[in-house]
């Protein structure tokens, strides 16, 4: 387990997304890219190195615990946006102050490197007239950080060919290891990622480049709700109740398990630590609520029958399996145009509904898949618009003799 040194995670807003304060699991992951931070500086090279999952699987965390080896092993660590990159000097002024702050939080003791070396990064890259020289003109090894990378795909809708080319350009000599120094781009994103970076000419990864992260394992789940309650909740008593429900509620997934936490912690305020039957009940209750509020807020882009025709396919399926591309575009079509039904899918791969396995696809979250059945497989558009609603005023009322001729 790795404690986050940072001390800002206090509001609970930010509970359910991004750096884990206790970070547990993603082993084989996390060995792999230590392996790959050092070949990268032995080799004078690099490449990009691709995380894609579902919403809430720990993208955010797994990136910042990557920066938090890569600081250690010497590596300067920028987080940058897609859009920084279509501008040499946005390019260079942002590396710079996310350096800055990167700086600040290593003097504050949270990982022992030099940080001279870092200090000497700031004033590379200035003047540079191409992304990519913004890069080549460092000398140290180099983590960049892009989060959200299904966003790339955005820019190759919105700006110029040229400007274009040249972040394209940038990616691919990244990805080639041909910037002249150690630098790693590690991008994390949702089920569109790929094929963003398929879009920009870069579709195959180093053997254990391309991440897709599935729950967490049964020891780390455990162990994340562990420190969350006796760490921060100081529960007194065995929490092994509360931590086994929880952890087989959540299935392991990362955002749910926050979701149950929070509520968690205010029980464990209210009665001092003490781990009650009547506080597990209420917390769980509210982990409920929070992850159906996750899930609406991820359907929130689609009207009720476009959910429809995506539930409808999945009611044949148990939680868990994939389906094929063409049984979802087969039921969308069926309600909308080619060109329609093939936006709703993109669509739904962009939010992270819908996540690809093996050329199949599957709903990520396996509680969600069945919220999606359970909430919309059976509704049914009204067939016929609803009969206007009677006129009520004084010269249409009905008149007595009216009535009387009708008996
Ligand atoms: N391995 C882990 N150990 C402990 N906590 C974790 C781990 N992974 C994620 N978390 C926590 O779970 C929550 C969700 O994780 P995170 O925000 O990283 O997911 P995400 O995939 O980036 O989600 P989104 O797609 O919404 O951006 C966060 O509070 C995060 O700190
Ligand atoms: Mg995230």
């Amino acid at each position: 387990m790795s404690k986050s040194q940072k001390t800002s995670i206090a509001k609970p807003a930010t509970l359910e997304r991004g750096e884990a304060r206790y970070f547990h699991g993603r082993v084989k992951i996390l060995d792999n890219f230590e392996e790959l931070l050092d070949r990268a500086k032995k080799g004078d090279s690099g490449t990009s190195v691709l995380i894609q999952a579902a919403p809430g699987a720990g993208k955010t965390a797994l990136l910042h615990e990557c920066a938090r080896i890569a600081g250690g092993r010497g590596y300067a660590v920028a987080e940058v946006e897609p859009t920084w990159f279509l501008d040499p000097k946005t390019l260079h002024k942002s590396i710079r102050s996310s350096w800055k702050n990167w700086i600040a939080w290593l003097e504050q003791g949270a990982v022992n490197i030099d940080i001279g070396v870092l200090k000497a990064e700031l004033i590379a890259g200035r003047g540079a007239k191409t992304p990519i020289d913004v890069i080549k003109k460092g000398k140290g090894p180099l983590l960049l950080l892009l989060d959200e990378a299904q966003r790339l795909v955005r820019i190759t809708h919105e700006h110029e060919r040229e400007r274009f080319m040249q972040v394209v350009d940038m990616l691919k000599v990244i990805h080639a290891g041909g910037a002249g120094r150690p630098v790693i781009l590690l991008a994390s994103g949702l089920g569109a990622t790929r094929q963003a970076f398929a879009d920009l000419d870069i579709s195959r990864f180093d053997p254990g480049c391309e991440i897709n992260l599935e729950p967490l394992d049964e020891g780390s789940r455990r162990a994340v709700i562990h420190d969350w309650l006796l760490e921060e909740g100081e529960a007194k008593g065995d929490p092994a109740p509360w931590i086994n429900t929880i952890a087989v509620e959540t299935h392991g997934w990362p955002q749910h398990i926050m979701a149950y936490v929070w509520p968690a912690l205010r029980q464990l305020k209210l009665t001092g630590g003490e781990l009650t039957p009547e506080g597990l009940e209420t917390a769980l209750e509210e982990g409920r609520k929070g992850r159906i509020e996750f899930y609406k807020a991820r359907t929130r882009d689609f009207p009720r029958e476009q959910l429809h025709c995506i539930a409808r396919v999945l009611a044949f399926s148990p939680s868990g399996t994939s389906v094929a591309k063409m049984d979802i575009m087969a039921s969308l079509r069926m309600e909308f145009s080619e060109d329609k039904a093939e936006e709703i899918f993109t669509l739904a791969l962009y939010k992270g509904i819908l996540d690809m396995r093996d050329n199949l696809y599957v709903v990520p979250i396996p509680s969600m898949h069945d919220w999606l059945v359970d909430n919309f497989a059976r509704y049914r558009a009204p067939l016929f618009p609803p009969p206007p609603p009677p006129d009520l005023s004084i010269e249409h009322a009905p008149k007595e003799h009216d009535q009387r001729l009708e008996w």
